[in-house]
């Protein structure tokens, strides 16, 4: 029972954030990113459709739009001014929009759902 309680903590301790990517026709894949990556990395990494991230994460491309689920807005850390001017270039951009690659995944941020467009042109 003791090294079952012990594996349990060491699993938990171990898993990497979950987020939740949903696609423009409702289909939601859920994957781990590691802690200290760009939602907009994970999402590369896994081959996430409807993000380009063309810049490589330097908040200069805007093709890392994603809309937020609103219950998580009031968690993530406000938007940079630059971030703010980014996302005027974004199609169909709206108060919960942000650039995936200025959010950084932390623990905190287990179970984020965003929202992905068809096209980020
Ligand atoms: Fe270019 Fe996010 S990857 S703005």
């Amino acid at each position: 029972m003791r090294i079952s309680i012990a594996s349990e903590a060491n699993d938990m301790e171990q898993r990497m954030p979950r987020i939740t990517f949903v696609d423009h026709k409702g289909e939601r894949r859920t994957v781990e990113v590691a802690e200290g990556l760009s939602v907009m990395e994970g999402a590369l990494r896994h081959n996430i459709p409807g993000i380009d991230g063309d810049c490589g994460g330097a908040c200069a491309c805007a093709t890392c739009h994603v809309h937020v689920d609103p219950a998580w807005m009031p968690r993530l850390p406000p938007a940079s001014e630059l971030e703010t001017a980014m996302l005027t270039l974004a199609d169909e951009a709206d108060e919960f929009s942000r650039l995936a690659c200025q959010i950084k995944v932390t623990p905190e941020l287990d179970g984020l759902v965003v929202s992905t467009p068809e096209s980020q042109y």
